[in-house]
Order: structure tokens, then C-alpha cells, then sequence
């Protein structure tokens, strides 16, 4: 934990007073009214058995929760289901099979259209696929694939056979994919050849490759899916075509139905160790939360929306709020390939033309980038489709909430900004559309059913008007089940700081206002938070320091227009390599520039592109407290370029003094 203070900047949303009701028309059709929270309250978990029983369950469970063994839950104890068969059968038995389920539009501008009818037998087959190569209930499935068809369905198979399926984002290096195979101990690997992305293709099955060739694993087979069309090596014995193992299997397939427990997803994320932590999530109790607040947050009517969440699947929104939580509420939802400026910076708009998109669900740093860009650009688009706006990931500044409702709302969307994490599985705080006065930057409170406060560092609750930590106070269905094969890491993590009170300790700053509306104000802890991606200051630092010429080094998270944080990164120099980033044209500024460029390269190999420093420093000291923690804070005084705090923890006070004389020359890179 670090001396951070959350509020730092942010001050500006605290003395907010815009409050934007949903007009009479939305709030009378809405599914949700505002006696909603009361009747939650005053029966917890009468609430969430009954949004249980929106699902399919082949056995009904026999206790909703057991906490006796706390902090490990178990929801719906007894209850057997199977989540493929919630997502998918279901809506075809019910004579909804030919409701398109995803239209796929790959940025090239290729597209493809899926009815729930044809995604059953898709995921049939892939269920089958998987059977034939040896993956059992409980084996793990590693997922690398672009936004595609065939990563839901690849899930779902996943889902449907009892397999736990860990996805891995299609920009994770080599190295990455390595650690997190070895980790889960896969059997199996999905990936593609290529995706497209910014008009190129970009490889996935050799960095595939690479990752196996780093040492011994249990990796039996790798599955590629054709995509890219780009050149891969192929090794006979190991790797196969998706679609000659996909064409072999029969269309139909009787799926099991498994214990509400059952492990469903493994997923990594960064955590305050360089070690990434895999975020383990079982299938009754996920299910149930990721379809309610799916239902509730954006007010689903599937018989006429559209949905679309702009997340990639190798992250918690696109596992929740792409394939769990829409497909189980039998939604028409669209995926896309590539990124928002590709071909043109249009595309977005041009896609919720396209596809009359109703509901749309992207991340603040998307929103920053669209205002950068100007309205102009989605002016020339119909948008009148549009009915709720959603944004995830962290917290929305005021500015950029104002323009999402006025420029793409066209003032009459609701905005629902929601809270929540990879360890919670769903959206646990978040307007609901059609009963909530919302305000710009406020996630306003917790979701019926579901129970978070502020607190001091007591654990005691903390006025309205104040600020502190976000805590969970009750568990909830969508809760981590813990952290894969690490117990103690899951109990210090979170539940060791409120441990007298039982609350799970999010790692988020927060404040109550008057009304006691909640308002995230970021990590507490050193995680960043780089265009709504978690990526840990010392897993970068790991990275840096992997590298033969760096002795230590130090990164921090700057404020950042666009990206919301940035990495910014401190480095000290081995004895004997000569560098400076000054580039002022002193006589090793080139050699300083050249590695520079070659750390952030190395930390892109290391982690992936997504956590490449904005800006490393090469300097000759690190602030360091008396008891050799390195004193981030002042670091990111100089990354934002304040006036320097408080110095007088130092071991030595004049470091600052020599950083800031370092880089008065320095320029940042690009
Ligand atoms: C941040 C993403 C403010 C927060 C779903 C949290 C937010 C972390 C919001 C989880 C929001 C997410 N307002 N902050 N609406 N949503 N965050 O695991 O710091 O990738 O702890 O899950 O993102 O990130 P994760």
C-alpha cells in the first residue's frame, strides 16, 4: 500500500451539482422502479434466488448462501446448470432461434451474422471438438484469440463441457501467455493465425509459438483458427485447424449439467506483486449476477435492443457483458475487430448506424478520445437508436460524461457509469437507467442486492460528505471464489485489511456526497489504471529491471488526458552504460534516446504493447523512505509536473533535488 491520496486531482468532481432524472416516458417503460432497492434490502437473499431463477437450472439449489467457511462462498449450494446451455439452448427451445445472437463486423469491413439457432450449433460442435481432444471437466483452456465468433464460442464449449477456459488477451506478449499457461497448467490452446487491427494483421499463433518453446509444458494441442491468412509455422504432431476439427463434429450435442460451483473462468489480472493473479469465478452464482445487472443496468428489452459493449474478450467486460450476461438474457448484440479509428474515425458511429445499436456500453479513455477527435465526426452518423449509454473501467471525468450524454445521447440517454471489478465478476454499483437522478463522475450507489460503503481506516462507516475506502460489506452471487491455487494470497489480499468486520477491501478511493451518492476515485494501491487496462507499477518495474543495463528502477502512474494514467517510468543505468535521456545534444544523448526506445520495447516483450511506458526517466537516485520503500508519490509529483511534497520521510533529501535537476532538460518520448 502506498501514501496515494485517491482525492488528489480530482477534486473538481466533488463539487458537482448537475443531476441529470430519466425522463417520465423512459421511467414508465423501464424493468426496474425504484422501490427495487427497498424490497432487496429487506430480503437479500430472497432477491438474488429470485434472479436466479431467470436461469435455466436443471436442480434447484437447496441453501442460496452458504458463508460459513467465509471468506470462500458458495451461492446456490446444490444446484446444478449448465452456462452454455443458459446462454444458448434455452433461447432456441424457447423458438427464438432465429434471433440473431452476434453480428460480427471485422474491421476490414467483412461481417457475419449468428442466430442463437446456429450458435448452438456451433457451440455443439466446438463442445465436441474439445471432447475429442482430450479436455475433461476441470482442464484448463488457454483462449488467444481476436474478437470473433469463435472466441464465444470457444468459451461457451469451454463452459458447456465443465472446462475452465482462461482467456488471454490477443496483445499479452509471448512471455505473458507463457507465465499464465504454466500457471493454470493448460492442456489446450486456442488461437488464430492473425487478427486485424489499425488495417495490418497482426500475429497470434507464433507468439503462441513462442510462448511453448520457452520450456516444458502441458500443452497438448493448439486449435488455430484461420483469420489473418498470415504465414505460421505448424508443427504436425500438436497444432490443428479449427475448422478440420470443427467440420468432423456433430451439430448437436448433449451438454451435462454441473454443480453451481464448478469453477467457469479463470482470469488474470495484475495485482500489487509483479505475479499476475488469477481471479477465479464459478457458474450458478456469476451467471445469475452477470444476466441481472445486465437486465437492470441497461434496462434490456431483447426483443427490440441492440447491445453493444466495445470491450475486447481478454477482459472481465467482455467475459460478463459480451458473452455471459447478454447471451443469457437471449440479447442481439454486436462485436467488432479492430480499434475506433480504423478506417476512419467514424467507425464506431458508423457501426451504431449500421446496426440501429440501442444500447452501448465503452470505457472513458474511448469517450476522451472520440472528444479529441471532435463531434463533428460523430455528427455525421445516425444515432438516433441509441437508449442507455454505459461506461466501465474507471472513473469518468465530468467533462467527458457531459459530452457522452450531449454529443452521442443526444441528450436523452441515460448514462449508467458502473463499478465494478475482475474479482467481482459483474457490475456491483451503477445507476439503474429509469430510477436514478445520475450525476457526471458519480456511479451513484450499489445495485439492488448488492451492499458497499465508505469507510476510514477503522472500518467505520463514513459520513455523507466524506471520503475513504470502497468496501463490499455483504458478499455477493458474481464474488471471486478465490485466487487460482493461492490462498493466501486471496485472504491477504483482500479480506486481511477489514478483517474484524468482514468486508472485502476493493482497492478503490471513494467518497459519499451529500445525498450519499458513491464517486470512485481510483486505485489506493499501486495498480494503474492505463485506458481502464490494470497494470501493476511492479510488474513494469519487474520488466525494467529484467533488462541487462537497468539497476532499479521505479514506475508510477501519471495523469493522463486520454489514457487517464500513464506509465511513467524511473530508471537507474548498471554501472558502466552510458545514458542520459536528456536529448539536449550532449555527447550520450543519442546512446540515452536508443535505450530508452530499446526499455520500452523490452517491457512491451516482457508484458505486452499496452504497458509500454509513456515517458522512462534515466536518473542517478530513487527517493527512498528511511526503511527502503521507494516513495512513489513524489515520483509522480515530478511525472505530473507539480512542485515536489513532502520530502522529510527521505532517507536523503537533496535525491529529489538531483531527479529534478536531471530531467529540467529532459524531454519525454513519444
Ligand atoms: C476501476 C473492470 C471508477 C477501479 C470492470 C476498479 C472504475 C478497477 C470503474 C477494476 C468505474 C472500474 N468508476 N473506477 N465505473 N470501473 N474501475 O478488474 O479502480 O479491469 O478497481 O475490471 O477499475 O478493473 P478491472
Amino acid at each position: 500500500m502506498t501514501e496515494r491520496t485517491p482525492a488528489e486531482g480530482l477534486s473538481n468532481l466533488l463539487t458537482e451539482q448537475r443531476r441529470f432524472a430519466p425522463s417520465a416516458e423512459f421511467a414508465a417503460a423501464a424493468n426496474y422502479h425504484a422501490d427495487a432497492y427497498a424490497a432487496a434490502a429487506a430480503d437479500r437473499l430472497g432477491f438474488w434466488a429470485r434472479q436466479a431463477r431467470r436461469l435455466d437450472w436443471e436442480t434447484e439449489w437447496s441453501e442460496v448462501l452458504d458463508w460459513s467457511q467465509a471468506p470462500f462462498a458458495k451461492w446456490f449450494v446444490g444446484g446444478t446448470l449448465n452456462a452454455a446451455v443458459n446462454c444458448v439452448d434455452r433461447h432456441v427451445l424457447a423458438g427464438r432461434g432465429e434471433k440473431v445472437a452476434i453480428h460480427f463486423e471485422g474491421e476490414p469491413g467483412d461481417s457475419r451474422s449468428v442466430t442463437y439457432a446456429e450458435l448452438a450449433q456451433l457451440v455443439a460442435q466446438a463442445a465436441h471438438a474439445l471432447t475429442s481432444l482430450g479436455v475433461a471437466p476441470g482442464d484448463r483452456v488457454a483462449i488467444y484469440l481476436p474478437m470473433s465468433i469463435e472466441a464465444v464460442v470457444s468459451m461457451l464449449a469451454c463452459a458447456r463441457v465443465g472446462a475452465i477456459h482462461s482467456v488471454i488477451f490477443g496483445g499479452f506478449s509471448a512471455q505473458a501467455i507463457y507465465d499464465r499457461v504454466i500457471d493454470a497448467d493448460a492442456s489446450l490452446v486456442i488461437t488464430a493465425d492473425g487478427g486485424y487491427r489499425r488495417g495490418k494483421v497482426f500475429a497470434l499463433k507464433p507468439i503462441v509459438d513462442e510462448a511453448l518453446a520457452k520450456s516444458a509444458t502441458n500443452v497438448a494441442h493448439v486449435l488455430v483458427v484461420k483469420r489473418g491468412g498470415n504465414e505460421i509455422a505448424w508443427q504436425d504432431s500438436r497444432d490443428l485447424w479449427w475448422s478440420d476439427v470443427m467440420d468432423q463434429q456433430p451439430t448437436v450435442h448433449q451438454a451435462q449439467a454441473f454443480d453451481a460451483e464448478t469453477p467457469l473462468f479463470i482470469l488474470y489480472t495484475s495485482g500489487t506483486t509483479g505475479k499476475p493473479k488469477g481471479i477465479l469465478h464459478t457458474t450458478g452464482g456469476y451467471l445469475t449476477q452477470a444476466a441481472y445487472t445486465h437486465n437492470a443496468a441497461f434496462d434490456l428489452k431483447p426483443e427490440t435492443d441492440v447491445y453493444w459493449c466495445t470491450a475486447d474478450i481478454g477482459w472481465v467486460t467482455g467475459h460478463s457483458y459480451i458473452v455471459y450476461g447478454p447471451l443469457a438474457n437471449g440479447a442481439t448484440q454486436v462485436i467488432y475487430e479492430g480499434t475506433p479509428d480504423t478506417p476512419h474515425q467514424g467507425r464506431f458511429w458508423e457501426i451504431v448506424e449500421k446496426y440501429r445499436v440501442s444500447l452501448l456500453y465503452t470505457a472513458p479513455t474511448t469517450i476522451r478520445t472520440f472528444m479529441k477527435w471532435g463531434e463533428d465526426i460523430p455528427a455525421r452518423y445516425d444515432l438516433s437508436s441509441l437508449r442507455v449509454l454505459g461506461s466501465v473501467g474507471e472513473p469518468i471525468n465530468p467533462e467527458a460524461w457531459m459530452w457522452y450524454r450531449r454529443v452521442i445521447g443526444g441528450e436523452r440517454c441515460p448514462i449508467v457509469d458502473t463499478w465494478w471489478q475482475t474479482e467481482t465478476g459483474a457490475m456491483m454499483i451503477s445507476p439503474l437507467p429509469g430510477v436514478s437522478a445520475t450525476k457526471p463522475g458519480s456511479a451513484t450507489r450499489a445495485l439492488p442486492g448488492v451492499s458497499a460503503d465508505v469507510v476510514d481506516e477503522n472500518g467505520q462507516s463514513v459520513p455523507n460528505g466524506a471520503g475513504g475506502l470502497l468496501v463490499l460489506t455483504e458478499p455477493w452471487p458474481a464474488m471471486l471464489r478465490g485466487l487460482w491455487r493461492d490462498e493466501e494470497r486471496f485472504r491477504e489480499t483482500y479480506w486481511s485489511r477489514f478483517a474484524q468486520q468482514g468486508f472485502y477491501f476493493a482497492g478503490d478511493g471513494a467518497k459519499k456526497d451529500d445525498d450519499g451518492d458513491l464517486w470512485l476515485l481510483g486505485r489506493v494501491d499501486d495498480v494503474m489504471n492505463v485506458s481502464g487496462h490494470r497494470i501493476s507499477t511492479t510488474e513494469v518495474e519487474s520488466a525494467l529491471v529484467s533488462h541487462p543495463s537497468v539497476a532499479e528502477a521505479a514506475v508510477v502512474g501519471a495523469n493522463d488526458p486520454t489514457t487517464g494514467q500513464a506509465i511513467v517510468a524511473f530508471v537507474i543505468v548498471r554501472g558502466g552504460v552510458h545514458a542520459n535521456s536528456a536529448g539536449d545534444g550532449s555527447a550520450d544523448s543519442e546512446s540515452g534516446a536508443a535505450l530508452v526506445a530499446e526499455l520500452r520495447n523490452h517491457v512491451a516483450i516482457q508484458i505486452g504493447a499496452i504497458a509500454k511506458p509513456r515517458q522512462i526517466m534515466i536518473v542517478t537516485e530513487l527517493p527512498k523512505t528511511r526503511s527502503g520503500k521507494i516513495m512513489r508519490r513524489l515520483l509522480r509529483d515530478v511525472a505530473e509536473d507539480r512542485a515536489v511534497g513532502d520530502v522529510t520521510t527521505l532517507a536523503d533529501s537533496s535525491v529529489m533535488d538531483l531527479i529534478a535537476q536531471g530531467l529540467a532538460t529532459a524531454k519525454p518520448e513519444d
